[in-house]
């Protein structure tokens, strides 16, 4: 990294987690990530989910044909586990290229979640065969149980289900998903290896009171849901820490604004556009820019086993800031973008011949 405190120059960052849908909002939303992002793992909570490897390639097949030619934008596809889930099917995906991690979701944990996995015991031995291919288990980590206080989930889930697991099964290689909490970060500092964690940008901005201030606020929920304050500082630390397995991944889940802005509104922030410029601010504000490149651009590519991107992103400290986006138009409808209610100072742009 290269850098003076207006202007640093990275590695060119990857988003460990992002949702771009289909059809219409895939067309709309898929620039915002492939202009600043070299690679994103993709996830497979569609509806119907993508569940096999044919399913997969093809859903790569139609975003690479969306990606701005002038973008150099590589989608990594992920299979969303079932317990019918096919292990030859996965092993098939891996050997070809076309499958970099697969996904656990609890079943109705989340958006689109209805398909999960109900009794995780159930595909232990599915789960022994997936270690042996050395690809990454993505983990929603959040309890279903709807006795379980909603603020609770994740910590839940980490002490009953997440530790027997990692006790059953050490040798597979797990990524968290965007942690929302101090066990979190806990539970990852404490591990030795085989263990990582995303964090989203929002959920190191915004605290569990965002989302009532001065009334409901929407396009402030997001599952896991932001916790209280204490639990974004230990966020925070974590993400500015340089530990190479806390990185980003940016959750950004585009939902049209009236599935949002309705009495039972869904779950899932849009921060594409945004995301990059959200967190040069935090880690400045943090006296941590030098731990930005670590974070964005190197931790996630070396806990996957790819290599760092070749190009560079610059980024610049802008004295006044620039009109930001405030929502995207689909049809009549929009999808609102994030709003980290401060003014962002930094602006991006990728710097294939800014070597270092
Ligand atoms: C995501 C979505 O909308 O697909 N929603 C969210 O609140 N993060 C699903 C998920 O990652 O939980
Ligand atoms: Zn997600």
């Amino acid at each position: 990294m290269q850098s003076s405190s207006q202007n640093i120059i990275i590695r060119k960052p990857d988003d460990w987690h992002l949702h771009l849908r289909t059809g219409t909002i895939l067309k709309k939303v898929l620039k915002y990530t492939s202009s600043t992002f070299g690679r994103a793992i993709i996830m497979p909570n569609l509806d119907p989910p993508v569940l096999t490897t044919n399913q997969a390639w093809t859903y790569f097949q139609h975003i690479s044909e969306l990606v701005p030619k002038t973008h150099n934008f590589k989608p990594l596809m992920t299979l969303f586990l079932t317990e019918q889930s096919d292990i030859l099917d996965i092993r098939e995906g891996v050997k070809k290229g076309i499958v970099t991690a697969v996904k656990l979701y609890p079943a109705g944990s989340t958006t689109n979640s209805s398909n999960g996995v109900r009794d995780i015991s159930r595909i232990y031995s599915l789960l022994e065969k997936i270690s042996l291919l050395n690809i990454p288990l993505l983990i929603h980590g959040e309890a279903t149980d709807p006795k379980i206080d909603v603020f609770d989930r994740e910590a839940f889930f980490i002490e009953n289900t997440l530790a027997p697991l990692r006790k059953k099964i050490p040798e597979l290689r797990i990524v968290l998903e965007h942690i929302t909490t101090k066990e979190g970060v806990d539970f990852i500092l404490e591990s030795d290896r085989n263990l990582a964690a995303t964090i989203t940008p929002h959920h190191l901005i915004i605290n569990r009171s965002s989302m009532f201030l001065n009334g409901i606020r929407p396009h402030y929920y997001c599952l896991p849901l932001a916790k209280r304050e204490v639990h974004r500082l230990a966020l925070v630390n974590a993400a500015i820490s340089g530990n190479p397995r806390f990185f980003l991944g940016t959750d950004s889940a585009p939902h049209l604004d009236n599935f949002k802005e309705n009495a039972c509104g869904c779950a899932g922030i849009f921060s594409a556009p945004n995301a990059l410029k959200c967190l040069a601010h935090i880690f400045e504000k943090n006296a941590a820019l030098d731990k930005l490149e670590g974070f964005v651009s190197l931790n996630g590519a070396k806990y996957y086993g790819l290599p760092a991107n070749s190009s560079y992103t610059r980024l610049s400290k802008v004295i006044k800031p620039e009109e930001e986006l405030k929502s995207i138009s689909i049809g009549k409808n929009k999808i609102t973008v994030f709003d980290p209610g401060f003014s962002l100072l930094w602006k991006h742009e990728n710097a294939l011949d800014f070597k270092k």
